[in-house]
């Protein structure tokens, strides 16, 4: 069976420009799709922080390094794990047997970069046939206090372990584009997009207010993943029944970097 990462974008889940604000019925549908082929792969599930994460660690500047305010990690893996219940719960709901994972409670970083991460019982819930459930989080850094570990990295990080060979990213738009779409009307939109030309692409962009920089920090995950012969799809999560075609192979319309 194909092993398969799954990244349920912020945007996707969560209405980003409203604190706290879930897109329940968004999740209620992906969950029902992925509930439609989660028996036909290995898959691990991560998803983003959206108005969660995003809004409580620039709050209290978690992704600065330890916050002026020690109960502001507190409250960031608090509100984590509720988008994470809600999540949970919904999937639970359309039969996806989930186990979630805090990163928090795994991982260590140096400098942003994953110096240990205790992954195996990521592996044994595979080997299992269940569904791990991880998310961007806060993580313990040596060097910064902390910092806060991306749902993409952590993507390419457990794609890696896992030997899949896709990640699929679901986002709120349709894909990668040669310039941002919401300034340039002329915004072309690749299709097929070699890695090579990601370095030269991302000066196209700027950072975005998230705390993990966005798009760019997106296409930098896409770079190391093809890099190693992952290959990372972009597309559309707010798309009814996108996902499903692209795991399937079929037609569709998204980004597909190799
Ligand atoms: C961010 O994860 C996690 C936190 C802010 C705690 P992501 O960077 O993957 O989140 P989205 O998908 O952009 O919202």
């Amino acid at each position: 069976m194909e092993n398969l990462v799954i990244k349920l974008g912020g945007s996707v889940i969560t209405y980003k420009d409203q604190p706290l604000k879930t897109r329940i019925h968004d999740i209620n549908r992906l969950s029902r799709e992925i509930s439609e082929f989660v028996n036909d792969f290995n898959i691990v599930i991560v998803h983003g922080g959206g108005s969660f994460g995003h809004y409580i660690a620039k709050k209290y500047a978690i992704h600065m390094g330890l916050p002026r305010i020690k109960l502001g990690l507190s409250i960031l893996e608090k509100e984590m794990r509720k988008l994470n219940l809600i999540i949970v719960e919904s999937m639970i709901n359309h039969g996806i047997p989930v186990i979630p994972f805090s990163p928090s409670n795994m991982l260590i970083t140096k400098n942003k970069n994953i110096q240990t991460f205790f992954y195996e019982t990521i592996i044994e819930a595979i080997k299992r046939g269940y569904v791990p459930l991880v998310y961007g989080d806060f993580v313990f850094d040596e060097d910064h206090g902390c910092s806060i570990i991306s749902g993409d990295q952590l993507c390419l990080e457990i794609a890696k372990i896992i030997g899949a060979k896709r990640i699929i990213f679901c986002l709120d738009v349709t894909g990668v584009y040669d310039k941002d779409p919401k300034k340039y009307n002329d915004a072309k939109f690749i299709r097929n997009l070699d890695h090579r030309k990601i370095p030269e692409l991302v000066q196209n962009f700027s950072l975005s207010e998230d705390v993990t920089g966005g798009l760019v920090n997106k296409l930098l995950v896409a770079y190391e993943a093809a890099k190693i012969g992952i290959q990372c799809i972009f597309i559309n999560g707010l798309q009814h029944n996108l996902i499903k075609k692209v795991v399937k192979n079929e037609d569709f319309i998204g980004t597909i970097i190799f």
